[in-house]
């Protein structure tokens, strides 16, 4: 984890701007992917920070949001949320629990990001779907964002969708992205969900 997220008010910023990270169409395709989860149903938001992502996907639902993270600055400004401090690969969950896994402009951050990967599939129960948000770094914006993080010493770990695709069929995982710019959305699945078909941003 780099400074960004040790600072203690860190969660604060996070919160007081996640207007401008989660634009209308990301937030709309999350919380349409949210509405297949069961009432009650089980989020896992890794790397989630303030657990904004896991939130959106909630909606108005009663769903349950944990929330894995290093940064005690952004776990304390979570509401709403089972906060959990942990990194990614290594939580602390026993396979096939979770309903919904999501990394939200997170997975980049991640040291080893491909084995976080294979986990986060590993924690999904077996009806359950993956959703991650990030940026592309075959993009323009996405190209700057990596090179940007990189001078700032995170890893910037970014991981362009098709290439995600590949990595997660060769788990066994249908996806669907949806993409607008630099930033995109990708919904996987180990069986054919009707999740993968009626989201639309
Ligand atoms: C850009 S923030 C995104 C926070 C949140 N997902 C959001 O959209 O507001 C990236 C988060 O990843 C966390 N992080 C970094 N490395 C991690 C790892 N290996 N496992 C889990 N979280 C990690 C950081 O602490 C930080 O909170």
């Amino acid at each position: 984890m780099g400074m960004p997220f040790a600072c203690p008010i860190s969660g604060w910023m996070f919160n007081r701007f996640q207007g401008l990270l989660y634009p209308p169409w990301v937030r709309s395709v999350l919380e349409m992917a949210g509405w297949h989860l069961p009432e009650g149903g089980k989020v896992l938001d890794v790397g989630g920070g303030t657990g904004t992502m896991g939130r959106l996907i909630a909606g108005p639902r009663k769903l349950s949001v944990w929330v894995a993270d290093p940064a005690p600055g952004m776990l304390r400004h979570g509401r709403g949320i089972h906060p959990v401090l942990a990194r990614a690969p290594g939580l602390p969950f026993r396979r096939g629990i979770f309903d919904a896994v999501c990394a939200g402009e997170a997975l980049h951050h991640f040291r080893s990001p491909g084995e976080a990967l294979e986990e986060m599939v590993h924690l999904l129960a077996p009806k359950g779907f993956l959703i991650l948000y990030d940026f592309d770094p075959t993009t323009l914006l996405g190209g700057m964002l990596q090179r940007a993080e990189k001078l700032f010493g995170e890893p910037g770990n970014f991981f362009a969708p098709q290439r995600l695709r590949e990595r997660l069929s060769r788990m066994g995982m249908h996806a669907r992205i949806f993409q607008k710019g630099f930033r995109y959305v990708l919904l996987a699945s180990p069986a054919r969900h009707p999740v993968l078909e009626e989201v639309s941003p």
